[in-house]
């Protein structure tokens, strides 16, 4: 979808719907259509119905929510932008060259964290994240870096030809009813005006919910913010679609 002036996209992750279902079908073989609910891409499908930009999945090594055949069909069926979050991983940057979604965001990933954790260190690893990004590039696929608001980051994500990054909100989400809330703010403000006079696209993710959303709003350049788990959680009382019209009406109100 086309993006007009100052309107903010919004990515929707939906790992948490196969969060939910992996609980109950977890030891279930996922593979051969069959119904079992909540199903990630009835939701994906959904959420496109409701104005969702775009969706956001991870795949994880360890598969414990989105699983293979989920990404297929979400690839097949979507109209709008499929956004895979992946690690860094041999095995994840030749299933992305496979599939070819339309970004990848690359993120950390461990075996114990429930989610995602801290940003993705490119600096420490700047020759590996390079050519992941060289060859998602040459691939037409855009790469997007999930970086905390460190001025060392972003100078890389430039230096590294990125053409996106993903500002962690989680440090700032985890603030917000504590002393540190302005200054992680702040930090994020600074990180997104530093990225913006690299040219870098600024897209922003995690923690982001219905309440702290609007003063999100206040981080100047974003491009797009990928919400999951207050869009998922909201869905369990209000439905879905209605979950992302009141999120996406969140979005459009800036001045
Ligand atoms: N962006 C990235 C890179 C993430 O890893 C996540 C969490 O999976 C999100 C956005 C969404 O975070 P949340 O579920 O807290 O909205």
């Amino acid at each position: 979808m086309s993006k007009t002036q100052d309107e903010i996209l919004l990515g929707v992750n939906v790992d948490h719907c196969a969060t939910v279902r992996q609980a109950r079908y977890r030891a279930h073989r996922l593979d051969h259509g069959d119904e079992v609910e909540p199903d990630p891409v009835t939701f994906a499908l959904l959420c496109e119905q409701a104005g969702a930009d775009g969706i956001t999945i991870h795949l994880r090594e360890d598969r414990r929510h989105i699983q293979d055949s989920d990404v297929e069909r979400t690839r097949a069926l979507i109209r709008t932008r499929l956004n895979l979050e992946m690690a860094c991983t041999k095995e994840m940057i030749d299933y992305a060259l496979r599939l070819k979604p339309d970004s990848v965001c690359l993120v950390p990933e461990s075996r114990e964290e429930i989610t995602t954790e801290g940003g993705l260190d490119i600096v420490g690893q700047s020759a590996r994240v390079g050519e992941v990004v060289a060859a998602m590039t040459e691939a037409g696929i855009v790469t997007s870096l999930f970086i905390d608001p460190d001025p060392a980051q972003i100078d890389m994500a430039a230096e590294l030809k990125s053409p996106w990054i993903e500002l962690h909100t989680g440090a700032y989400a985890n603030a917000y009813y504590h002393i540190e809330r302005d200054k992680t703010l702040a930090e994020l403000v600074r990180a997104a005006k530093q990225a913006h006079s690299l040219e870098l696209v600024v897209n922003a993710g995690h923690g982001i919910n219905y309440t702290n959303v609007t003063e999100v709003l206040s981080i100047p350049h974003l491009h797009e913010l990928n919400i999951g788990h207050s869009i998922i959680s909201r869905a369990l009382t209000v439905g879905i679609k209605a979950a992302v019209r009141e999120m996406k009406a969140l979005l459009a109100v800036t001045d």
